[in-house]
């Protein structure tokens, strides 16, 4: 969809019944420390402690009265689940829930608490996705989402119409955390149609690592960066770890549980340059995806 279209979306969306405008709020200590002004946008004010709900209500409202009566769907171990439930709740509908049977048991008691009916399905993101899917079809349910979707986007955009009212004079930047993305999108489509002038890094490495890692420079020799997606269930992470440190050193590793199916990863590993076709090599046959970084502009930058 074009941003314009996005535009139109989030000036219509409904998230106001269950969400509040949350406040813009100084942080001096933090903006003390970076020499910076910096603000901070609370959602964590909201009623469910996220700005998920946002988007959850805005396209569980938008359905027909026929898709409200059969209910809604949604898989998620966390800050989704509870913004599905509680808008189904406040609609009075009915919504299902499926989550992964590794989420910690506050995190389901706090879903169930809002209504929802919840199965505990599967050790990953994914198995749990995959049941769900089988649900929506089977009992008629309306699929909602986690931030694929324009309904989705458009609610979470409303944190940016919020942003441009609440604040005065000029901003530079707006920083925003990126799981599968839909947050990021609603914000951008608004920030970028109105205010094409404030940066939204495009740099996924510098967004999914960098900003965990700063000050981690390291004069390491011969080093070649990976971002790796490992798949997020009990032991792959492990097992991840004893493929490849195997043959070369590692010389950084860092792992980031995003709550989504996959886990990030970063390493470097040490190859001197004659072995570096072996290494390519190896790395195609090791079958987890993966993007060099060796040349990324943040490498560059903070880590070397
Ligand atoms: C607190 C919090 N911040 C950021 C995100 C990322 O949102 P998105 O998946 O839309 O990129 C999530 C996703 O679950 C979240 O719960």
């Amino acid at each position: 969809m074009a941003p314009s279209g996005y535009l139109e979306r989030i000036l219509r969306a409904r998230v106001y019944d269950v969400a509040q405008e949350s406040p813009l709020e100084d942080a001096p200590r933090l903006s003390a420390r970076l020499g910076n002004r910096v603000l901070i946008k609370r959602e964590d004010l909201q009623p469910v402690f996220s700005f998920k709900l946002r988007g959850a209500y805005n396209k569980i409202s938008s359905l027909s009265a026929a898709e409200k009566g059969r209910g809604v769907i949604a898989a998620s171990a966390g800050n989704h689940a509870q913004g599905v439930a509680l808008a189904a709740q406040r609609l009075g509908i009915r919504a299902c829930i499926v989550m992964p049977t590794t989420t910690p048991r506050i995190k389901v008691d706090a879903v169930r608490a809002l209504g929802a009916e919840i199965e505990l399905i599967g050790d990953s993101y994914d198995e749990a996705y995959a049941h769900a899917k089988t649900l929506e079809a089977s009992e008629g349910l309306t699929f909602v989402h986690p931030y694929d979707d324009p309904d989705v986007i458009a609610g979470q955009g409303t944190i940016a119409l919020e942003i441009m009212r609440q604040h005065r004079g000029s901003l530079d930047a707006i920083f925003v955390p990126v799981g599968g993305g839909g947050l990021i999108a609603g914000i951008g489509a608004y920030i970028k149609h109105l205010y094409p002038e404030i940066d939204l890094s495009m740099d996924e490495m510098a967004k999914l690592h960098v900003r965990y890692m700063v000050g981690g420079r390291a004069p390491t020799a011969n080093e070649r960066l990976l971002r790796f997606e490992v798949p997020e269930r009990p032991g792959a992470l492990m097992q991840f770890l004893t493929h490849i440190g195997g043959r070369w050193n590692i010389s950084l590793f860092h792992y980031r549980n995003h709550g989504a199916a996959f886990g990030r990863v970063l390493a470097a590993l040490q190859v001197p340059e004659p072995e570096y076709d072996e290494f390519d090599r190896f790395l195609t046959d090791l079958g987890y995806p993966f993007i060099e970084e060796t040349k990324n502009a943040a490498y560059h930058l903070f880590l070397r």
